[in-house]
């Protein structure tokens, strides 16, 4: 691993990770609306943006051709009874979630291809199961697994991997952000996440995790 390009390394679990590859010297590039406060390169990109999604290709397929893992963390939620989702939330969900991320990895991927390098896409358990009180988001996390899957079989004979992160319900500001009750104790310490996302990445590369679902206990 030499460089990280990273969504959502300003806060959550894309910090904790970037953190933690920054520690083991890798370079990190950071695409968010705000900056990371950690030494990262930022570039502002508002995945709901399409000339700032055009921009961040753009500039890390010129000035960042070394980088060799694409992690997409960035991600929205908001708690709705179905009924009473306000309409702009179901566009802009699905923007972040997943078309913004679709447009994102599909101009980043052919650099990741060449530099034979991986993209983790972080979904959810969610992708699997449906919660109540989110039908927006369990159905972003559903068709992001979808794009999983595609990228798994498209790039199945190529030397880049492609691995679906699913966790439940971690530490973080999402939660708060979201209007959930969820109580910050019962969930998962993003540190682990981020630990287990780094240690599949340096399997040997005979060895690719295409799926991990790890959910609170
Ligand atoms: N926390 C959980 O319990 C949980 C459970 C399962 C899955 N997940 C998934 O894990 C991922 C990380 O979640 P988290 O808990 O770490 O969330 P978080 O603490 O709320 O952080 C979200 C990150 O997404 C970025 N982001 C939000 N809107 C954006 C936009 N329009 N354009 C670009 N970036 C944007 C934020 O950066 P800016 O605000 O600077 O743009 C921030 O860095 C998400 O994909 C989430 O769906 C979370």
């Amino acid at each position: 691993m030499k460089k990280a390009v990273i969504t959502g390394a300003s806060g959550g679990l894309g910090r904790v990770i970037a953190s933690k590859l920054i520690q083991e010297g890798i370079m990190v590039v950071n695409l968010s609306r705000t900056s990371s406060n950690l030494p990262v390169t930022n570039i502002k990109t508002d995945l709901t943006n399409n000339k700032d999604i055009t921009n961040a290709i753009k500039i890390i397929n010129k000035n960042h051709r070394d980088a060799d893992v694409l992690i997409l963390c960035s991600g929205v939620m908001h708690w709705h009874n179905i009924g009473e989702t306000p309409i702009k939330e179901v566009d802009g969900d699905f923007m972040v979630n997943v078309t913004g991320l679709i447009k994102l990895t599909d101009g980043i991927a052919p650099l990741i291809k060449k530099n034979k390098g991986d993209i983790v896409i972080i979904g959810s358990t969610s992708s699997f199961i449906c919660y109540p009180r989110s039908s927006v988001y369990n159905s972003t996390k559903h068709a992001i697994l979808g794009y999983i899957k595609s990228l798994q079989q498209e790039y199945k004979d190529e030397d880049v991997r492609i691995i679906g992160f699913h966790p439940g319900g971690f530490k973080s500001r999402f939660h708060i952000k979201a209007g959930s009750k969820l109580k910050q104790r019962e969930l998962m310490d993003p540190d682990y996440l981020a630990d287990l996302i780094i240690y599949a990445l340096k399997l040997p590369r005979n060895m690719q995790v295409s799926e991990i679902i790890i959910s609170r206990k």
